[in-house]
Parts: C-alpha cells; sequence; structure tokens
C-alpha cells in the first residue's frame, strides 16, 4: 500500500509510520510526504530518504486553489491511501472528493467529542475526566467522518494540554500504525 502523507508541525505520527513501514514486513510505504507549510516534521523524511514537498497555503489566493495544487503534488506519487497526521488546516470540498475514502485523519480526542483544532485544549477546559484518538475516515465536515478505530485516554489531575497531548500521541501513533496494516489487508473505507 502506498501513502502520501501529509503534516503541518512535528511530525511524531509521521515518524511512527515511516519507523513501521521500514520493516520489509509492514504492508505499506510512504512514497512522499507534504506540507502546508515549513514543517520541522518533513526532518523525519529527509532522515528517511523520503521525498517531500510543500504547498504553502499563504501563496495562494483561496483555500480551494490551495487544494488544487495539493492535490497535483499527490496525484504526481498516485499513493493509494492519502494520511492526514497533524495537518492542521481544513481542506476543500474538492479535495477530498477528489480522494475520499482513500483519505485518513488522526484526532487527539474521543469523537464525536472535542473536533476542530484544539481538542486537546477544548478536553482540558471543559473537565473532561477522559479523552481519547481517533482515526476517521476525513469527509466534508470538520472531524465528522467514519471513525475507523478509537481509544480512550485518561485526563489525569493537574494535565496541561501539553501533558495530556503526550499521553494521546503514542495512543494515536499505535492506532495510526494498526489502521494503516488493516486497510492494507484488505479494511473497506466504504464500509466503516
Ligand atoms: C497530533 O496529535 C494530531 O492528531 C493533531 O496534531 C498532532 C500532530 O502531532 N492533529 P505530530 O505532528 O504528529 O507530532
Amino acid at each position: 500500500l502506498s501513502l502520501v502523507v501529509l503534516i503541518s508541525g512535528g511530525g511524531s505520527n509521521l515518524r511512527a509510520l515511516l519507523e513501521a513501514a521500514s520493516d520489509a514486513e509492514y504492508p505499506a510505504r510512504v512514497v512522499a510526504v507534504g506540507a502546508d507549510r515549513d514543517a520541522t516534521g518533513l526532518a523525519h523524511a529527509e532522515e528517511f530518504g523520503i521525498p517531500t514537498f510543500t504547498v504553502p497555503y499563504s501563496s495562494f489566493p483561496s483555500r480551494e486553489a490551495w487544494g488544487e495544487a495539493l492535490l497535483e503534488q499527490i496525484r504526481v506519487w498516485n499513493p493509494d491511501l492519502v494520511v492526514l497526521s497533524g495537518l492542521m488546516r481544513l481542506l476543500p470540498a474538492n479535495f477530498v472528493a477528489q480522494l475520499a475514502p482513500n483519505l485518513i485523519n488522526t484526532h487527539p480526542a474521543y469523537l464525536p467529542e472535542f473536533p476542530g483544532a484544539h481538542a486537546v485544549r477544548d478536553a482540558i477546559t471543559a473537565g473532561a475526566a477522559q479523552s481519547g484518538a481517533s482515526i476517521i475516515v476525513v469527509d466534508n465536515g470538520v472531524d465528522t467522518g467514519s471513525i475507523i478505530v478509537q481509544e480512550r485516554v485518561p485526563v489525569l489531575e493537574g494535565d496541561t494540554e501539553h501533558s495530556l497531548h503526550e499521553r494521546i500521541k503514542p495512543v494515536e501513533r499505535r492506532l495510526l500504525v494498526q489502521t494503516v496494516l488493516d486497510i492494507a489487508n484488505g479494511l473497506d473505507l466504504t464500509k466503516v
């Protein structure tokens, strides 16, 4: 299974996929890594010798134009699956329509709880006793797609946004690596 992974930040989830894919037994390969900005996580791809591309959101007149340019880059690699792994950008409808259902996202909350760009902070603010990690199929909503898999993560006394996020990320990484494996082994994303 060939993957293009899209990031905006540090790429710790990306790194987990790169490490899993470097095992010859793992039936998926990251063929390219893209970002909507000069993401520090691109360094992980460079370390693993994986091609990278950047489509800076700020260089385009509209979200749709950016989406088209991003799609053009992805098409170069013709991946079986596109993985959003810390891409902090809402995707335009044209982008989703072209790729669905072969477009998944990892989210640091137990959806439908705490959708959106500040999920971990929102869980802390809400005084939630537990949050979680979710892997979903991307649709046109904000974190509203079908849930492929999700797992609860406890919120501990005195947790900050950072400490909770650091507890969620390892769960995300494990779920993401497992989900890509399941898809490579035939999981039908139209049936989740
Ligand atoms: C992850 O928790 C992801 O779910 C969220 O942002 C974080 C990205 O972390 N959208 P990283 O860039 O993979 O380290």
